[in-house]
């Protein structure tokens, strides 16, 4: 079972040190899972950025609005992910190169994109995002309910997002 460890040594100047680690989890089987999570939302913030910028058609105004606020979520979403990998002791990979060789979406097409089509493509695109939360939630069960719950909250958000699109295609 995970456990809180405190190590307490002396420094180089002899003062007292404590480190604080959390011991005993699976890091193997967490890290890739967590990863693989971090480098679908931060693809998919830049996919949905790029649909704010190229959306066009009657329906323009609310759906530029929407998407920069599920570009939020989903950013905010990736630095809770990240930052909870560092909490564990593994370094997070956001990088631009390791996103675009990682990533699963599908990417958002080159120039403007009418209106129907965004709101399709973002739906595909929060469906598609659920269903790896849900293998990540899935695989994390057993190993770190703590990063599970995260997930679930994730999860959460964006099948609620994803209701919100959906309700605009009738
Ligand atoms: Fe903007």
């Amino acid at each position: 079972m995970p456990r809180l460890v405190a190590e307490v040594r002396n420094d180089k100047l002899g003062e007292r040190v404590v480190k604080r680690a959390i011991r005993g989890r699976e890091t193997g089987k967490i890290a890739p899972l967590l990863q693989k999570v971090l480098v679908l939302l931060l693809d998919g913030a830049a996919q949905l950025k790029q649909l704010h910028w190229t959306v066009k058609g009657p329906h323009f105004g609310p759906i530029h609005t929407k998407l920069d606020e599920i570009v939020d979520r989903l950013r905010s979403g990736a630095d809770d992910v990240a930052e909870r990998l560092t909490a564990l002791g593994i370094a997070p990979d956001g990088r631009t190169g390791t996103v675009a060789s990682a990533t699963s979406l599908k990417a958002a097409p080159e120039g403007f994109v009418a209106d129907s089509s965004v709101v399709t493509l973002t739906s595909d695109m929060l469906f598609a995002l659920s269903g790896e939360l849900q293998a990540g939630i899935g695989g994390l069960g057993d190993v770190d309910p703590v990063s599970q719950d995260l997930l679930i909250g994730i999860t959460a958000e964006v099948e609620k997002q994803l209701w919100m699109m959906q309700a605009q295609e009738g």
